[in-house]
């Protein structure tokens, strides 16, 4: 699948507002009606080029590789029954995902740069990396449909959890226990859990795409409700864009449906050249560079970003594999099960970082590291 827009699948239907389906009529349709409510809808996907795996992809996704621990189901770290009986898979993943060790992606910066320019209705997010904060999206902007790391409280009794003593246990990948007297409840991040109901913002603004004038979908493969619903609610002949590397959720359904479809950077990317606003895109994500030679070295680096975020799936992988104290004798089982030789545990650390590499290799495999990266159909 390339970055082309791809026509509808029903090519004969024209759209009724927009010149065109593609980006262009988009771009000149933001221009010709002087559009000022745009609201976006976005999933885990416009944070994998940071290094964040999303959910479901399915080689690179958490729960592809998750699948390979002691969980009988994946979705099992969200599932706030599971988490009541067993915390620490959830603990494992919180040091990874806790916001604060990634940089915002160009999709972040392009959110910013709508609301610079005065265009941004609603930013509606079912993440909880918190980059559009940190890509400086105001807060009364996003609505964060599943919560995020930001508050945190008992799930026994509310009462909240201070947040300095949530660092300490999340770096050192420890269960927090309620404080309150007589307590000792449960401790969890004000993230929405399967089982959990979402939080009132989102029910307060739910209808709110009605109002808009274009819609953005982003990342996201729209399975989880209620906010896989979101983009049904704009009007009929409200522009829709979708970029994204699949169709997902019925986009394309409607006369004035966009699909960019690819990988979300270049769509974005695109997308603002269009719209002539290219150069101060890159100048506003450049500003979330901490170390602007980062992105000289990156640029240089002969390393794709698929290889990056596998390297990034394998550090998690193998950080939970740590922290959920996964047994050499587990290891060891699936080794045999695999027909190949035992390594020392020892290795773990210093093989993840190479792990893209080695897993294109025959010879070298990740077997004695992550068994399950060595059957992979690379
Ligand atoms: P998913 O992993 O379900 O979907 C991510 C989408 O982004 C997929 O369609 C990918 O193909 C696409 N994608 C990923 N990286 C991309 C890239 N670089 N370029 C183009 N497309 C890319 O993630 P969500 O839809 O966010 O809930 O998942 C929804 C919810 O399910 C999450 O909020 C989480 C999860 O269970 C909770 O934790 C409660």
């Amino acid at each position: 699948m390339g970055n082309e827009e791809s026509t509808l699948v029903d090519e004969s239907t024209l759209p009724s507002v927009l010149e065109a389906r593609n980006i262009n009529a988009v771009a000149k349709y933001i221009k010709d009606y002087n559009v000022r409510n745009v609201v976006l809808m976005v999933g885990a996907g416009i944070s994998t080029s940071a290094g964040i795996p999303d959910f479901r992809s399915p080689d690179t996704g958490l729960y592809a590789n998750l699948a390979f621990l002691d969980l009988e189901e994946p979705e099992d770290v969200f599932d706030i029954g599971f988490f009541k009986e067993n915390p620490k898979p959830f603990y494992a993943l919180a040091r990874e995902l806790y916001p604060g060790r990634y940089r915002p992606t160009i999709a972040h910066s392009f959110v910013k740069l709508l609301d610079n320019k005065g265009m941004l209705l609603k930013h509606f997010t079912q993440n909880i990396d918190c980059l559009e904060r940190q890509a400086g999206v105001p807060g009364d902007k996003i609505i964060e449909a599943h919560g995020s790391f930001a508050t945190q409280r008992c799930i026994e009794c509310k009462v909240p959890f201070p947040d300095d003593n949530m660092h300490t246990h999340v770096e050192k990948g420890e269960v927090p226990r309620c404080l309150e007297k007589d307590c000792d409840g449960l401790v969890k991040p004000d993230i929405v859990f399967f089982g959990e109901a979402l939080p009132a913002s989102f029910h307060q603004n739910r209808e709110l795409p009605a109002e808009a004038d274009l819609c953005i979908v982003m990342g996201t493969s729209l399975t989880v409700q209620p906010f896989a619903s979101l983009p049904s609610m704009c009007m009929n002949g409200t522009p829709r864009v979708l970029i994204n590397m699949d169709r997902v959720g019925g986009m394309g359904s409607r006369q004035d449906d966009v699909l960019v479809l690819g990988d979300i950077d270049a769509g974005v990317r695109k997308f603002a050249r269009a719209l002539g606003w290219e150069e101060e895109l890159e100048a506003l994500w450049e500003e979330t560079n901490p170390n602007p030679k980062d992105r000289e070295a990156e640029l240089a680096s002969p390393q794709t970003r698929d290889e990056r975020l596998q390297d990034e799936v394998d550090r998690l992988a193998a950080e939970v594999d740590r922290t959920l104290g996964v047994s050499d004798a587990y290891q060891q089982r699936v080794r045999e099960k695999l027909g190949e030789p035992s390594a020392s545990s020892g290795d773990s650390s210093t093989s993840s970082a190479n792990s893209a590499n080695s897993a294109n290799s025959a010879d070298d495999g990740l077997s004695h590291v992550f068994p399950h990266l060595a059957h992979k159909p690379y």
